[in-house]
């Protein structure tokens, strides 16, 4: 029996070559940023528990996997120092230290792998004794005295190397007052990718594991965004873009699609997203029962997120997506 269909959206999909002609969005290794995390010491490899795949490494073993990582296609990075708990304050001191852990990294990688794109993380909690992204007094996150300590730290890492300083911590103002410190320093050409709409998530649990960073009291809601609330976005995104930031970042990325896309339509700059720990840790657990085909999972999502406006994606599966389409 023949209905008389014109329209036979099937016909676009018959065989794997005439699917390949119609497909719209496609994910390549040089949409990653990976993030990696970094430990004090010599020859470590030290693996996180909610984060199957994902390691913290000592600097020497960090720079074999990231050269790695290079001939795999990937070159940006994003690192995060995972620091002892004795180096931690309320001032975050140690961000400063150049003969710390994380700058230290930053200028011996940009030496040894000049071809590699790093990114860095400007926020307190690495570093903070009260686990939280900015200057804590009486309980309460103060702004503008965490303003001028961001701005030190993201100076430190602008010296140290860095070419895209990414202020994570949600503190009104803060691109702006970064963009001012580097220029005047004379970093005119040091990128700002900002975490523009960054939401009180429970999807970071895994990262503050691998960083042991969670904060000590209390919850990030005073900073970080509702997860309910969209419009607010856009005006957090038209503060960072007239503050100067180069790239505006929605996060997490997988329940915040509809912001994505919001962001990609109202702005003339590229959108990045943070495909954050726990939504990796979801992919992981889930593959490891048994109950999704997990490398399926993993394209189907990072899919996802550039379907709905990302240019780039931040993502643990970086590494994983390049080496399946090496050796499918
Ligand atoms: C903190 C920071 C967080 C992440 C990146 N930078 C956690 C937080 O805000 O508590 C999360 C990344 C992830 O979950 O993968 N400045």
């Amino acid at each position: 029996m023949m209905e008389n269909i014109i329209q036979r959206p099937r016909r676009n999909r018959k065989n794997q070559a005439v699917r390949d002609l119609v497909q719209e969005t496609e994910v390549t290794v040089k949409d990653f940023i990976y993030p990696m995390f970094l430990v004090d010491g010599k020859n470590k490899t030290i693996s996180i528990k909610s984060m199957p795949g994902i390691f913290r490494y000592s600097l020497d073993n960090l720079l074999r996997e990231m050269e790695l990582c290079m001939k795999l296609g990937i070159k940006s990075f994003v690192l995060f120092p995972n620091l002892e708990e004795s180096l931690k304050d309320k001032e975050a001191t140690e961000s400063l230290n150049k003969k710390g852990l994380y700058l230290r990294a930053i200028k011996e990688v940009k030496k040894k792998l000049p071809e590699a794109l790093i990114m860095t993380d400007v926020a307190m909690d690495p570093y903070s004794s009260d686990g939280h992204d900015g200057f804590v007094k009486n309980g309460e996150i103060l702004n503008d005295v965490t303003l001028a300590i961001l701005g030190k730290m993201a100076l430190a890492q602008a010296e140290a190397g860095a070419d895209i300083i990414g202020p994570s911590d949600m503190m009104d103002g803060r691109v702006g007052y970064i963009r001012k410190k580097l220029d005047k320093a004379g970093f005119e050409n040091t990128s700002i990718i900002s975490y523009t709409a960054k939401y009180a998530s429970a999807f970071y649990g895994p990262f503050r594991d691998a960083l042991d960073s969670a904060p000590k009291f209390g919850d990030k809601k005073t900073y970080q965004m509702n997860p309910s609330n969209s419009e607010e976005a856009l005006l957090e995104a038209e503060l960072d873009y007239a503050e100067g930031a180069d790239i505006l970042m929605v996060k997490p990325a997988l329940a915040y699609l509809d912001v994505i896309r919001l962001l990609n339509e109202n702005f003339p700059v590229p959108i990045a997203a943070y495909n954050v720990s726990g939504e990796y840790a979801m992919i992981k657990a889930a593959g490891k029962n048994g109950w999704i085909d997990e490398t399926k999972a993993m394209n189907e999502v990072l899919l996802s997120i550039k379907r709905a406006g990302a240019k780039i994606i931040l993502t643990y599966f970086a590494k994983e997506f390049a080496l399946q389409r090496k050796n499918p």
